[in-house]
């Protein structure tokens, strides 16, 4: 079928728009779309054309799969300038989700109706670059600076009211049957003798005065703080203010100059991998058979940290809650939590009180396992104990019925043994939620031997309703995120017993762009639970494997991290964000003397190379034994629990940017000092001598 189709009804023409799913402007729309407008501009009968997308959505942008490969087809912007100056009235009838180059075609038509359902954006943004056809220069015309500004600048989707009455659209249609509402606001038009209206020369809601340039400045300074390690926010601050001191024309020009610059960065390719790699995660075996079963009632064991906040993300998605505590006074305690947070949201006018309290009616606490045996999902987030967690799988065993999902929340534990104290371990899975469980976006969905296709489209489907991103695991010591985060913190522990400073290791993960340094991330997620992990491992641990005391030294002094005030950081009230515990350095020195190392000094680079090749060590180990099925997933496990940057892709695609040689070079020669650490992954050779990347294998 042709992408583009049109009809002439009456003086009006219809162009129709076909590219499933979401109608992105590949090149053949593009090719299309010029051709049919420029022949039925040549035809005199029609008084307008109405340009729409029947299906899904109206044009949800450019085709991001096209950005970085030559393609011969005439750019977008060409194409808006051409509806732009045609002499006949164009109607853009949006519905769904017209954003990027789709809202660039619309603000290029001359009047614009969209049904209720619609909602505009130019998210370019979120894909490191900028509106490139027009979008900087129309936007502003429509809606002003300040409007303009704050969407493009957040990529925020603005429902068709909010557009309606900041003047990016002329009506909402009563209903969201987008032909006839444009044939019928085309008829109109034409009836009530409307003329073409180019957006261009719109200037009343643009000037190059004071009071522009100081939000502008607003906005610059702004954007310095809080992205601050980005390039396209800059460049589109940039274009809209060097647009007003130009002609229309020229702004167009330079508007080009900057997408292609941003078009060109890493940045670019590091965001548009990640926004692939978020939806890629969901293609997994198991989702083309398994059927999801029906979710109403969860219960959730332990109120605890993690139990508080999985209870809330399940509330939030409208899931009925029964929380099981070891007593009344843990129950309060986790109540407690509840309620503060939706007072919190409350406060924050996030929420209504009359949500919170509906919400709140979905939840109750006991201690009597006996009141879960109606529930269709049980997830356990009881202590970090294989024994306590096989003690209330067994219960759940008497109690539940035999279809209830049973689900552990473990950060580390083998969920095949899990699985073995229950009579059908087929309805038994991980499901690994990140702390806080109702922020966190990243659910490590972790599939146990005899898991069953259909629990994991469960979990799956769960994860949707809870807005979750889930990630598939396989079973191994800490799953793909935290088994790979311990990897590259025992280099660092290398590093810092060698003679790095905590805190410059901290700065050089934090200047690369990473939420947290990862001594930063000890002292929240409390230094004790990497302390009781270590322990229970020590009795494996080899006898010629490196093993730094440091972290052992400051945990025997209490020092946990926030919880405690201290621990690689202090903590309190008046202390300063970041302030480093003058003591840790005492210790790494009466350690560093204690194993017999003369410290040497690292700079920023080998702190960094050490810290990438730990992680792509451990990330190439991880997809050998298929732990993770592709190496977008450990992507997005890292871009969405672990404060790795999106921008760089996460660590496997950033490993194929900077080239799989270099890693692997230095994981060789970090393998010369200490080969039982080191030895370099076959899976990473077998890639470097093919000349081939990670990508190839996703
Ligand atoms: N190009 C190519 N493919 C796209 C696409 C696009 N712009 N937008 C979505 N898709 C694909 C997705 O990859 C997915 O493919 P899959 O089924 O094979 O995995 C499919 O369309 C459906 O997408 P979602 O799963 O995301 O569907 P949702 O219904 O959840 O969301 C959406 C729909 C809101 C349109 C969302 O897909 C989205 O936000 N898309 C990106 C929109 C965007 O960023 N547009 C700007 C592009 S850049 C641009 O226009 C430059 C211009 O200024 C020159
Ligand atoms: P926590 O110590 O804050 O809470 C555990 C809760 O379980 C306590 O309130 C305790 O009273 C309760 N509990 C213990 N045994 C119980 C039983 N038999 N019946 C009912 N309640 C019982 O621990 P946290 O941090 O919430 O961790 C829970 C689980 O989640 C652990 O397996 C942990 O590894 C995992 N996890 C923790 C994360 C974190 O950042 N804290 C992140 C992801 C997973």
């Amino acid at each position: 079928m042709s992408v583009i189709k049109h009809k002439i009804i009456e003086e009006i023409a219809l162009i129709e728009i076909y590219n499933p799913p979401v109608n992105a402007i590949s090149a053949a729309v593009r090719v299309g779309l010029l051709e049919t407008i420029e022949n039925l501009s040549l035809n005199e009968k029609i008084r307008a054309i109405v340009i729409t997308a029947p299906e899904r959505t109206f044009l949800a942008g450019a085709d991001i799969k096209e950005f970085g490969k030559k393609v011969d087809a005439p750019i977008l912007g060409k194409i808006c300038d051409k509806i732009e100056s045609l002499n006949k009235i164009v109607v853009a009838s949006l519905h769904g989700t017209p954003l990027g180059g789709g809202l660039e075609v619309a603000m290029s038509a001359h009047y614009r109706i969209a049904a209720p359902n619609t909602k505009v954006g130019l998210p370019e943004v979120l894909l490191g670059i900028l509106p490139g056809a027009g979008g900087t220069q129309r936007l502003p015309r429509l809606c002003g600076v300040d409007m303009a500004l704050d969407m493009m600048l957040t990529g925020k989707h603005v429902p068709a009211k909010e557009a309606l009455s900041s003047g990016i659209i002329d009506e909402i249609a009563k209903n969201n049957n987008t032909i006839d509402n444009g044939i019928e606001y085309a008829k109109k038009l034409v009836k009530e003798g409307f003329r073409p209206r180019p957006t261009s020369q719109i200037q009343n809601k643009i000037s190059d005065t004071e009071e522009t340039s100081e939000l502008i400045l607003k906005f610059k300074d702004t954007a310095s703080k809080k992205y601050k390690n980005l390039f396209s926010p800059h460049a589109i601050i940039r274009s809209v203010e060097e647009g007003l001191k130009l002609d229309f024309a020229e702004a167009i020009l330079n508007e080009r100059k900057l997408f292609e610059e941003c078009i060109e960065s890493p940045q670019r390719q590091g965001l548009i991998h990640s926004f692939f790699a978020e939806r890629a995660n969901t293609k997994i075996p198991e989702l083309k058979e398994g059927k999801p079963i029906e979710l109403n009632k969860i219960g959730i064991i332990g109120g605890g940290t993690m139990g508080t906040g999985i209870s809330m993300a399940a509330m939030n998605a409208g899931f009925n809650v029964i929380m099981i505590e070891q007593n009344d006074e843990a129950i309060q305690k986790a109540k407690a939590k509840i309620t503060s947070t939706y007072d919190r949201s409350v406060k924050l006018n996030r929420i209504t009180t009359e949500q919170k309290n509906k919400t709140m009616d979905m939840f109750s606490a006991t201690t009597n396992f006996s009141e879960l045996k109606d529930r269709d999902l049980i997830i356990e987030a009881v202590f970090e104990n294989m024994d306590v967690k096989k003690e209330v799988f067994v219960k759940l065993n008497q109690i539940c019925s035999q279809d209830c999902i049973l689900a552990s929340n473990t950060s580390y534990l083998n969920v095949n043994e899990i699985a073995s104290v229950v009579d059908n371990p087929s309805r038994v899975i991980g499901l690994h939620f990140f702390s806080p469980a109702n922020i966190m976006k990243l659910l490590e969905v972790v599939v146990a031997e005899k898991t069953s296709k259909d629990t994991v489209s469960t979990a799956f489907n769960l994860a949707k309703q809870m807005r979750k991103v889930p990630v598939r695991s396989g079973v191994c010591d800490g799953f793909i995120g935290n088994r790979i985060l311990s990897k590259y913190l025992v280099g660092m522990y290398h590093m810092v017993e060698d003679g790095a400073s905590p805190f410059h290791v901290d700065k050089v993960i934090r200047d690369f762009g990473c939420a947290m340094g990862i001594f930063q991330v000890i002292d929240l997620a409390g230094g004790d639970i990497g302390w009781a992990t270590r322990k229970r491992k020590a009795p494996f641990r080899h006898k010629d494997d490196r093993y730094v005391q440091i972290p052992d030294r400051v945990c025997e002094r209490g020092w946990f991290g926030q919880k405690t005030s201290k621990g690689y950081y202090l903590y309190g009230e008046n202390v300063d964000f970041l302030t480093p515990n003058p003591e840790i350095e005492v210790i790494c020195e009466q350690e560093r003397k204690r194993a017999g190392i003369t410290p040497k000094k690292f700079d920023d680079k080998e702190i960094l190379d050490k810290y990438i090749a730990a992680m792509v060590y451990e990330g190439t180990k991880i997809l050998s034994e298929q732990i993770a099925l592709k190496p977008s997933d450990i992507d997005v496990v890292f871009t969405n629990g672990y404060g790795f940057p999106k921008w760089r892709g996460g660590p496997m695609k950033y490993a194929d940017m900077i080239g799989l040689d270099k890693i692997l070079k230095n994981i060789q020669k970090y393998s010369e000092e200490d080969p039982r650490f080191w030895t370099p992954p076959k899976l990473l050779e077998d890639l470097v001598k093919q000349n081939k990347n990670f990508d190839s294998l996703n």
